[in-house]
């Protein structure tokens, strides 16, 4: 994986800043596949994007742990947002007819994407890193087959 570009972001708002932001250069086709701990910034990365393409108030969004997906009509198409952390294995994410969505029009956002990342060729990957209680290190990755096409 090679790094494109990184942000460091001192606050939960800040990190929402940054991703409305990256949202602006969307395109109405994108795999974003958010990587990081628990607690590094994912859920808020989302809340920052969803909120400034769906116009809706980021205090309105959560993350579908339990439900695995949330879908939000963006001005630029639909928006899938994924929590796959209690995806136990690609298998599970295909039986649950998941890996339709990649191929869809719309943006793609997934948390814990790490569990499918045999399938995301395409994808954007942006790792989240927890530097201290505020600090956060958002970096924005492709795999090297990417870059080469
Ligand atoms: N710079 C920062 N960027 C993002 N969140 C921050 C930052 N500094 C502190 N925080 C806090 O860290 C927490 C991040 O939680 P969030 O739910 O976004 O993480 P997550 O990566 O989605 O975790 P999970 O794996 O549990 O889904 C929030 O409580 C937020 O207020
Ligand atoms: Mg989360």
């Amino acid at each position: 994986m090679s790094t494109k570009q990184f942000f460091l972001s001192n606050s939960a708002n800040e990190t929402i800043l940054i991703a409305k932001s990256i949202a602006q250069s969307l395109k109405n086709k994108e795999v974003l596949a958010l990587l990081g701990q628990i607690g590094a910034g994912k859920t808020t990365f989302c809340k920052g994007m969803i909120s400034s393409l769906c116009d809706i108030d980021e205090n309105s969004i959560v993350s579908p742990t339990f439900t695995y997906l949330n879908i939000y009509t963006s001005k630029i198409g639909p928006i899938y947002h994924f929590d796959l952390y209690r995806i136990k294995s690609i298998e599970h994410f295909m039986q649950m007819g998941f890996d339709e969505f990649l191929k869809k029009e719309g943006i793609c956002l997934i948390e814990w994407a790490e569990i499918i990342s045999s399938l995301l060729d395409e994808a954007t990957f942006i790792q989240f890193d927890h530097i201290n209680e505020t600090e956060r290190k958002i970096s924005l990755c492709q795999k090297e087959t990417t870059w080469a096409k």
